[in-house]
């Protein structure tokens, strides 16, 4: 056994005839050896990483307190007992949770059963009683970790085949995500050159003739262009506008396929600008048509002159990659300004167009994330498309995450009992799992009646620290606590700006 420092392995081979204790100190080295190996194989950054985000680390340690704290006086001592979480859950009924599984996502840790809570709704479909969809909400105040967990679920579920859609993000905090994972990002502003027509036909999927795919592309348009002209309007559009509506989105697509292009918001704009055309294309000779369109056609100036000028009535630049693993439409530069009108315009179009490219039944399991969804929950326009588009997902393979602050935001869509109430209130009876992050104190109530949450849940939302959620999914309540991967703590640090 030299000391030599050439690499050999011949130090670590034993000679036949050898006694025990040669044998073991041969053994013992060749196991540091091994060690050594690996820890030179492992990169540098591993063996620099900390344990748990300071906010995760447990305040006891897993015995509990010790000394008197523990009100234990050290006198009960039961005899320890094992059993299957099954029987745990049927000898301490409110205690114990059998738990959803081992199927799915890894989410983190459920607090009451210290097991891992996996999370897939296309697994829990069909397998979990009153579980009827694959829509998640997530509700909580700034800053408590939805957005990061939605992340999670998008970046994970990549693994399991998904492919992730978010059609508007208004503060830019998807595209390193999309970077990461290879996808597509598509930022809009004014300025930049990205450039969506809302307006594009996809392509039709196999099995559907092509009478019903045209029926079905103009019912698309004529809806978009509905939610846009009332969301500038603020108001519904009267019977004659609809029409107005209809005869100038004909028109323009009759002269489209003519001379071979697609038809561009702006063509719409200006049939609706010329009484003349309208009336001509309608064939009503009173002229009644173009006069009451007259609100329409300002309306949809502002698409193609006001703020948003370009971005929407275009010809794309970018062509929908089914096979990218993530797709996300950065709206960030729009919207900085006080006036949300602008904003929710752009999220009309943009989703509108994402959501006719996901038209595809064939085109696999899907994520629609709308993060920062709050903002649109007001416009009744929006929501009425979000909610044709839910229902139209399912058949689809989609499931749709919808993230907000506050549950209060929903009933902001209107009074009792009016049409924007119950569009809202639909959505959330479309939403079999709901996260629920902390809320403010005045916002519990509100969020218990909602949820039909119990006391002890309405509490323990009350008491919620970061990335630790009440996840109701379809009748069964978890604590859960979402943890990060050091890689994803980096990627989704939306504090960053604060700390430096
Ligand atoms: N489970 C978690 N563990 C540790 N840090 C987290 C966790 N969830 C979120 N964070 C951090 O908290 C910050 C705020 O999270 P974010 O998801 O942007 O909040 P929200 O979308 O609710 O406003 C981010 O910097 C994020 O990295
Ligand atoms: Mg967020």
């Amino acid at each position: 056994m030299s000391s030599s420092p050439r690499a050999s392995a011949s130090p670590l081979f034993t000679p036949r005839r050898t006694d025990r204790r040669a044998v073991r100190a041969t053994r013992d080295r060749l196991a540091a050896a091994r060690a050594r190996a690996r820890d030179a194989a492992r990169p540098a950054r591993r063996r620099t990483e900390r344990g748990p985000d300071t906010d995760l680390r447990p305040t006891h340690p897993a015995s509990g307190r010790s000394g008197p704290a523990s009100a234990r006086g050290g006198r009960l001592a039961l005899p320890e007992h094992r059993m299957t979480t099954a029987v745990a859950a049927g000898a301490y009924p409110f205690l114990a949770e059998g738990g959803l599984g081992a199927h799915g996502i890894y989410i983190g840790q459920d607090v009451h059963a210290e097991a891992a809570f996996t999370f897939d709704p296309f697994q829990l479909y069909g397998r979990l009683e009153g579980f009827t969809n694959p829509n998640a909400v997530v509700a909580g105040v700034i800053g408590m970790g939805k957005s990061a967990l939605a992340k999670s679920l998008a970046l994970r579920a990549v693994a399991f085949g998904y492919k992730i859609y978010v059609p508007c993000d208004p503060k830019a905090e998807w595209s390193v995500v999309a970077e990461a994972l290879g996808g597509q990002t598509i930022a809009l502003g004014p300025g930049l050159p990205g450039r969506l027509n809302p307006l594009d036909a996809p392509a039709k999927p196999a099995g559907i003739t092509a009478g019903d795919w045209a029926t079905e592309v103009r019912k698309r348009r004529l809806m978009l262009l509905g939610s846009l002209a009332r969301t500038v309007l603020g108001r519904d559009l009267t019977p004659m506008e609809h029409t107005a509506l209809d005869v100038a989105l004909d028109e323009v697509v009759i002269l489209a396929t003519e001379s071979g292009t697609t038809p561009l918001l702006g063509d719409v704009a200006a049939l609706l600008a010329s009484p003349d055309r309208l009336d001509a294309a309608s064939g009503e000779p009173t002229g009644r048509l173009g006069r009451a369109a007259e609100d329409l056609a300002h309306a949809l100036r502002r698409l193609v002159h006001g703020d948003l000028a370009g971005l929407f009535d275009a010809p794309s630049t970018v062509a929908f990659d089914p096979q990218a693993p993530m797709l996300t439409i950065d709206l960030s530069r729009l919207g900085s300004t006080g006036d949300d009108t602008g904003l929710v315009l752009a999220m009309t179009c943009a989703s509108a167009w994402m959501e006719s490219a996901l038209a595809d039944p064939a085109g696999g399991r899907r994520w629609v994330v709308y993060d920062e969804a709050w903002r649109v929950m007001r416009h009744l326009a929006l929501l009425e498309r979000m909610q044709s588009q839910w229902k139209l997902s399912r058949g689809m393979g989609i499931a749709n995450v919808m993230v907000i602050h506050r549950l209060s935001d929903l009933l902001s869509a209107g009074d009792a009992g009016s049409r924007g109430r119950a569009l809202a209130e639909g959505l959330l009876s479309d939403c079999s799992t709901r996260v629920i992050y902390r809320q403010e104190a005045d916002q519990l109530a509100a969020a218990g009646a909602l949820l039909g949450l119990t006391g002890v849940e309405t509490q323990a939302v009350a008491a919620l620290t970061k990335g630790r959620g009440l996840w109701k999914i379809a009748g069964r309540s978890f604590i859960t606590q979402h943890l990060l991967h050091p890689v994803e703590r980096d990627l989704f640090d939306t504090d960053a700006r604060m700390h430096s």
